[in-house]
C-alpha cells in the first residue's frame, strides 16, 4: 500500500453560495482521492487570522480576512499519494484568469478574491492547516475499497 498524504482543502464562502461543493468534492473522490475528514463551518475572526498569518502584511489580507468569514465554507482533509501538490495543480494558479481550463479555479472562478477553493501549498502548511481544523478525533481511517487499483 502506498504512503497516503494528507492535506488541507477548503470550499470557500463563494463556492458553498454557488452551490458547488458537491461538484468539487466528486472532482477529489473521482480521482482517487480519499475524504478523511468534512465539516462545514462559519470561520471566526480569530481563525481566519490565524489560516492566512502569512498574509498578515498584504494588503488584500482585510479584505481575504472578511470573505472568508462571510457564510460557510466546507472544510476537508484529504488523503493521497503526493497530494499536496496534486491539489494545488487540480486548483489551478491563485488568480482564476491564469488557471487552466480543467482546474477548478479554471473551469468556475474569474477573481482573486472569488477563487472558491483554498488548498494548503506544502506538507508543513496542510499538517498545520488541518490542526487549526480539525481535532484528530474528527479524522477517519479507513481504506477506500478500490485503493488497491488506485495504487
Ligand atoms: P495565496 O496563498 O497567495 O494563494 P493560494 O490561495 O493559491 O494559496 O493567497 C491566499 C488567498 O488570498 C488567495 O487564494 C486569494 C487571496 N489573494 C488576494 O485576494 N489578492 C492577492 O493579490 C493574492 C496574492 C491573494
Ligand atoms: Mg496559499
Amino acid at each position: 500500500m502506498a504512503e497516503l498524504e494528507r492535506t488541507f482543502v477548503m470550499v470557500k464562502p463563494d463556492g458553498v453560495q454557488r452551490g458547488l461543493v458537491g461538484e468539487i468534492i466528486s472532482r477529489f473522490e473521482r480521482r482517487g482521492l480519499k475524504i478523511a475528514a468534512m465539516k462545514m463551518l462559519v470561520v471566526s475572526d480569530e481563525l481566519a487570522k490565524q489560516h492566512y498569518a502569512e498574509h498578515a502584511s498584504k494588503p488584500f489580507f482585510p479584505g481575504l480576512v472578511g470573505f472568508i468569514k462571510s457564510g460557510p465554507v466546507v472544510a476537508m482533509v484529504v488523503e493521497g499519494k503526493n497530494v499536496v501538490p496534486l491539489v494545488r495543480s487540480m486548483l489551478g494558479a491563485t488568480n482564476p484568469a491564469n488557471s487552466n481550463p480543467g482546474t477548478i479555479r479554471g473551469d468556475f472562478a474569474l477573481d482573486t478574491g472569488r477563487n472558491v477553493i483554498h488548498a494548503s501549498d506544502s506538507p508543513e502548511s496542510a499538517k498545520r492547516e488541518i490542526s487549526l481544523y480539525f481535532n484528530t478525533s474528527e479524522i477517519a481511517t479507513y481504506s477506500r475499497i478500490d485503493e488497491q487499483w488506485l495504487y
